[in-house]
Parts: structure tokens; C-alpha cells; sequence
């Protein structure tokens, strides 16, 4: 094993993902000494370009995080060194033949392993995972590709894609990445969860009285506005990332942690889901807004973007899993661009202590006083637990304080970026992580319905100003079931 050969091929090298999250996670994990001792990364673009310049090029990308200091600038020479570039149409099986012919060189005859990361768009992906999978696959060991969304549009679409991609792959060669679940706080999840007694068994119906899931950004789809109109928030960020915590949250105990037992509850739970409806969703767009002399443009201000386009930059929805577990519990998510703060997380509302005997002293407002466990995947990682407390004194006044475990007080650590899980997860094979075929399409299943109806209506948004907190329809949406918006105070 330790003899064999792994080479990472970034298929689309030039790219904002593959310069951003790629290379500098591949860095980070060699820093690290987790890499094989053999291995070699290619940078595959249309461009033309020498390794120097590439090396150039991934070298303004890299850095050394906090506690990696030591030696990073040597590392990084070492690292670069094990970097190349070779030019290539993504639909040439000839320029993809001259590519097997430089990781071969590579290998040295070595048994070899072969990772190819597509981070190019859907249009040409095809033909590159043809290309790769007939002219430039191991010949003795595992060759794997990792793909990123958009796996299409809607139900038929990824279908389709999927059928076009199990023509030159299995689907164990596949991993289909949601970056969202290699974040830490999402990994904890299931620790919470499963390894604590307080948790573990108020984790339903019983206790909780909803779940929110909440993304948002403080900036707008600058630059990004020629594919993000085509796809808009619901299938940026609903469908995969904040859908797929909502799967990790609230499947039931696995059999194991081994990825087929965790996909198959996650697919479970996705499948007892009710279809989205049209009347429990909420759409925005922001608008041009000037704050303190700046102005921020709106999102059909973008030249990309056509100047009538209804796309939706901001959704709320309210969701429900029609199982014992769950019948009743809505699960709220919201997730918007160009809003007030950016932050994702998670939040779970539990019930009003029945009968309790200091309800006089909470003051009027009962929802005040329920539990609420919050865990806020990013920025500031952290857990906390709104719990009733007395507020100190001869008097017998109660408050809501946190208990709180804040990361960055009580790990050292610097937390890894998802992209480093995700990628040496994919080099290992382990599979827990990435997203199967059916829990995509259960996970297509619920909003494309929805996702057509408003296409088909040209449903106008509501319009929110650049960094406000979004359309007030997200607050109706939310008390029709009841809920108050935790992150809203
Ligand atoms: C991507 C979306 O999947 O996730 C982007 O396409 C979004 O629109 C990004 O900005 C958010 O990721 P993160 O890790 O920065 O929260």
C-alpha cells in the first residue's frame, strides 16, 4: 500500500473553486503529512501554461494556517514541486491519452490510484468523465471523481445525469460533494446527537417543538450572477446543503457508522419527507441599497444577470418528515444572499415545560422561555443551550442564559475547511460523506414540484434591501406554523 501511487488531477485547474478550495486544501493535508508518500497533483485547463506558472499560480493560493506555521514556507516549496500542469480540451480522449501518459511517468510503475476532481461546469462534464474514464484511468488500481454540484436542475435532469455518468463510472467510483458536510460543527452532529445521553432522547416529536436551518451571506452573487440565474438559492442552497443537514439531524440511529448504514437512514428520512408546497415557500431579491455613502448594487444590477429576472437570492420554507419521530415538527429553513450578517446554523426550538411553576416569573412572554440549543456551523463554531436561569438576588425574576461552548475558547486547534475532509475522505475511499444517487434524487423529489410551479408562474420575489434581514413574508411563513425565527432575537 505504501508503495502505490495516488495522483489528484483538478480537471479545471484555472478556476475560482480549484484556486480558492482545492489546491490550498491539498496543501494543507500534505502539510500535514496526511497524503501518501507518492503523490502527484495535475492541473488539467485549457489554457496553456508550464508548471512553473501553475506552481505559480497555486502558490498565491496557499497559506499556512495558525498552528502550521513552522516550516511552511519549505513545505510549500516541497508541495509545489509535486505539482504540474498539463493542457487539454475536457472533451479530447487525446489530450486525456497524453495526460495518462505523464501520470504514468509519474507512477513509475508503481501500482497507481487515480483521483480526478471535475470542477467545470455541467455542460462539459460528460464528456469529460468520458474522456478521463476511457483515456486516463488507472491501470492497476482505483480510479475516483469527485464532482461538484449543480447534479442538474431538477428530478429529470439529474436523473438523466446520473444515467449518463453510470455509463462510464459505478457509483462507488463516484463522489458527489456537498461541502457543507465537511464542515466540523456538521460532523459533530451525529456526536451530539448519538453519544449523549441529555440529547439522545429528547430528539423528537416529544420535546421538540421545530427545528430552523438558517444560512446567510452578507454579500450578493458578484461576479457569479451568469449561474447563479439559472439555478437561483432553493437549488444553491437548500436542495443540497442545508437539506443534507436536515437528513444528518434527523435520520434515525444507524446501524453503524459505516457510510452504506449512514446513507441508507439518511435516504430513510429524506424519503419520509412531505413534497414541498407552493404555499409553504417564501422567495426575495435584493435591491440596490445605500448605506453610510456606499452603495451596494441590487442582483439584477449584475450585467450577467437579465434586468427582469425573477430568480430567487433569498427563500424561506417550511418542511415536514411524515414519520413517528417527527409528525408535526416543522423544520424551517431560510437562506438568502446580500442579508445583514453571514452565518449558518442550526436551531432547535424544544417545548414549553408543561405546568411550569415559573411561568409568572418569566414575564408575558412564554415562547421566551423555551430551551433552545443552537449550533452555529460557522463563522465563531459553536454550541450553546438557551436555558432558564435566576437571575442572581433576593428576588425571584428568571432570565435566558447560554450555556456555551464557544471553539475557539475551547479547542486550540484551528478547524480544518471542509474541502481537506472531503478530499482526503475521497483518497481513502470513505464514502460516509459524499451523496448517493437515491439520496439525490429523494432530495430532487421534494423541491422540484415546487422549484416548476414558480418557474412556470414567474413568481415575482419580494424585494429586500442589500444587507437588511430579508422579506418580512419569511416571518408570516414561519408564525402560520406558530415559530418565531430564533436568529431573529
Ligand atoms: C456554495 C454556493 O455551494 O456554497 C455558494 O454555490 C455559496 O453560492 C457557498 O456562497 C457557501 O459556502 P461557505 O462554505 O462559504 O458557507
Amino acid at each position: 500500500e505504501n508503495e502505490s501511487s495516488v495522483s489528484i488531477t483538478v480537471v479545471g485547474a484555472s478556476g475560482d473553486l480549484a484556486k480558492k478550495k482545492i489546491f490550498p486544501a491539498l496543501f494543507a493535508l500534505y502539510y500535514e503529512g496526511c497524503l501518501p508518500k507518492h503523490f502527484t497533483v495535475f492541473g488539467y485547463a485549457r489554457s496553456k501554461m508550464t508548471d512553473a506558472e501553475l506552481r505559480n499560480m497555486v502558490s498565491k493560493t496557499l497559506t499556512c494556517r495558525i498552528d502550521q506555521r513552522e516550516n511552511c514556507g519549505e513545505k510549500m516549496d516541497q508541495f509545489l514541486k509535486r505539482c504540474f500542469y498539463h493542457s487539454g480540451q475536457y472533451d479530447s480522449q487525446e489530450h486525456f491519452e497524453a495526460l495518462d501518459k505523464k501520470l504514468k511517468e509519474h507512477e513509475g510503475g508503481r501500482e497507481s490510484n487515480r483521483l480526478f476532481y471535475l470542477s467545470i461546469p455541467p455542460n462539459i462534464f460528460i464528456d469529460a468523465v468520458k474522456c478521463a474514464s476511457s483515456s486516463a484511468s488507472a491501470a492497476s488500481g482505483w480510479t475516483r471523481v469527485i464532482v461538484e454540484k449543480p447534479f442538474g436542475r431538477d428530478s429529470e435532469s439529474s436523473a438523466a445525469l446520473t444515467k449518463a455518468l453510470k455509463q462510464y463510472l459505478t457509483e462507488d467510483q463516484i463522489f458527489r460533494i456537498d461541502h457543507y458536510l465537511g464542515k466540523e460543527l456538521v460532523e459533530n452532529l451525529s456526536v451530539l446527537r448519538f453519544s449523549n445521553l441529555i440529547f439522545e432522547p429528547l430528539w423528537s416529536r416529544q420535546y421538540i417543538r421545530n427545528v430552523q436551518l438558517i444560512f446567510s451571506e452578507d454579500f450578493g452573487t458578484e461576479g457569479r450572477g451568469g449561474y447563479f440565474d439559472n439555478y437561483g438559492i432553493i437549488r444553491d442552497i437548500m436542495q443540497n446543503h442545508l437539506l443534507q443537514i436536515l437528513a444528518l439531524f434527523a435520520m434515525e440511529t444507524p446501524v453503524s457508522l459505516d457510510a452504506e448504514d449512514i446513507r441508507n437512514e439518511k435516504v430513510k428520512v429524506l424519503r419520509s419527507m412531505r413534497t414541498l408546497r407552493l404555499e409553504d415557500v417564501v422567495i426575495g431579491q435584493y435591491k440596490s441599497h445605500t448605506r453610510g455613502g456606499v452603495t451596494h448594487p441590487g442582483y439584477t444590477d449584475d450585467k450577467t444577470v437579465p434586468k427582469d429576472s425573477v430568480t430567487p437570492t433569498f427563500a424561506a420554507a417550511a418542511l415536514f418528515i411524515d414519520n413517528a419521530r417527527w409528525d408535526g415538527v416543522p423544520f424551517l429553513m431560510k437562506a438568502g444572499k446580500a442579508l445583514h450578517n453571514r452565518s449558518a446554523e442550526i436551531r432547535v426550538q424544544f417545548r414549553h415545560v408543561p405546568g411550569n411553576l415559573y411561568n409568572r416569573n418569566i414575564g408575558t412572554d412564554l415562547d421566551q422561555a423555551t430551551n433552545e440549543l443552537v449550533i452555529r456551523v460557522q463563522p465563531d463554531e459553536a454550541i450553546y443551550l438557551k436555558i432558564n436561569n435566576k437571575v442572581p438576588g433576593l428576588g425571584m425574576r428568571l432570565d435566558r442564559s447560554n450555556l456555551n461552548l464557544l471553539y475557539s475558547t475551547r479547542y486550540s486547534k484551528e478547524i480544518p475547511d471542509a474541502y481537506e475532509r472531503l478530499l482526503l475522505d475521497a483518497i481513502e475511499g470513505e464514502r460516509r460523506l459524499f451523496i448517493r444517487s437515491d439520496e439525490l434524487d429523494a432530495a430532487w423529489s421534494l423541491f422540484t414540484p415546487v422549484l416548476k410551479e414558480l418557474e412556470e408562474k414567474r413568481t415575482i420575489p419580494e424585494y429586500y434591501p442589500y444587507g437588511s434581514r430579508g422579506p418580512v413574508g419569511a416571518h408570516y411563513l414561519a408564525a402560520r406554523y406558530k415559530v418565531r425565527w430564533g436568529d431573529l432575537g
